[in-house]
């Protein structure tokens, strides 16, 4: 893995195995076992979104790994004032040992990969969130013990966040339903992907997404950089609720997840927000873990591809 910029350019093999050190880093803290796998390494963090959970997790993340963040809002730097993406890469790779970023474009990310020669982690575009989504899998392995055979079934708007869910749980043998308005598909590339690769539903049928769902899952109506069509979507979307009537549906002991921050009230019922409260912070607990595990695989030889299959 030289680079985490899409789940798609990862074979199952490291996927399976970034949720397994994931879990191993979690269990490492906890036990105060030193990891110190970034030794003085120095990792710039770009930022044109607000972050809470990316930002916290990755900064302290490379801190418990023995290196140092530095914190790089695109207001703030020429890149916010047209310096192009070539030349911000070109420059950042002298300094740096590693670049984290959120952005709009997916292709701003591929390009910084491109022109970078050390390597770049995708924080979040308007295509994928694929760090998210490693932890996602990571919580949903810890409440079921396995992720092969389990069903998640995503509830929205089928947007970054549902993007990356598709290829994670294909990857690993979950298989995904996703309920979402006609129009509000995720990416048609990926779907035929999907449908080709693995066990994937899409309808705009709540009820049926939601049967033997081990895991509900649900992100906002409307996303950063959406938030002029906020009125329009909330109308759209009314119904595409996480709620405790759509829940009874799902499988007996389903989990609840969120990749957070939620609007309660829309994507998903205060009442049930609170009563899955638990399982919704071990996901944005192992945002850390995860991401982690993505760092640190980014400087291990041929990680997790001892056991590749595909
Ligand atoms: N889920 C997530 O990425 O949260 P932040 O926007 O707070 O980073
Ligand atoms: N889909 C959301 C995810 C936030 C973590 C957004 O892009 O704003």
């Amino acid at each position: 893995m030289e680079d985490f910029l899409k789940l798609q350019d990862l074979y199952s093999a490291e996927l399976n195995a970034l949720i397994d050190f994931g879990i191993e880093l979690k269990s490492k803290l906890k036990n105060k076992e030193k990891h110190e796998y970034l030794k003085d390494k120095i990792m710039g963090m770009i930022f044109t979104k607000s972050s809470t959970r990316t930002r916290v997790a990755f900064e302290t993340g490379i801190i418990q790994l023995g290196g140092r963040a530095i914190f790089l809002s695109s207001q703030d730097i020429q890149l916010g004032r047209g310096e192009s993406i070539a030349d911000t890469a070109r420059v950042l790779e002298r300094y740096l040992d590693l670049i984290m970023i959120r952005t709009y474009k997916q292709s701003d990310v591929e390009d910084l990969a491109k022109f970078a020669n050390i390597p770049v982690i995708n924080g979040l575009t308007d295509y994928c969130h694929p760090s998210q989504v490693v932890a996602d899998l990571m919580t949903l392995k810890e409440y079921k013990g396995t992720l092969k055979g389990k069903k998640l079934c995503y509830i929205g708007d089928g947007n970054n966040v549902a993007n990356s869910l598709i290829v994670g749980c294909i990857k690993t043998g979950v298989a995904i339903s996703l309920a979402c308005p006609e129009k509000y598909s995720p990416d048609p590339k990926l779907l035929a992907w999907a449908r080709h690769e693995g066990d994937i539903e899409l309808t705009e049928d709540i009820q049926k997404a939601v049967r033997d769902a081990d895991a509900l899952y649900t992100d906002v109506w409307a996303s950063m950089g959406q938030e002029n069509e906020a009125a329009i979507r909330q109308r759209i979307f009314k119904e595409y609720q996480i709620n405790n009537k759509i829940l009874q549906m799902a499988a007996k002991d389903a989990i609840v997840l969120h990749c957070l921050p939620a609007h309660k009230g829309e994507e998903i019922s205060e009442n049930t927000f609170e009563e899955h409260a638990k399982e919704i912070f071990d996901e944005a607990e192992n945002r850390l873990h995860a991401h982690k595990a993505i760092m640190a695989a980014l400087f291990i030889k041929d990680f997790g591809l001892s056991k590749k299959t595909d």
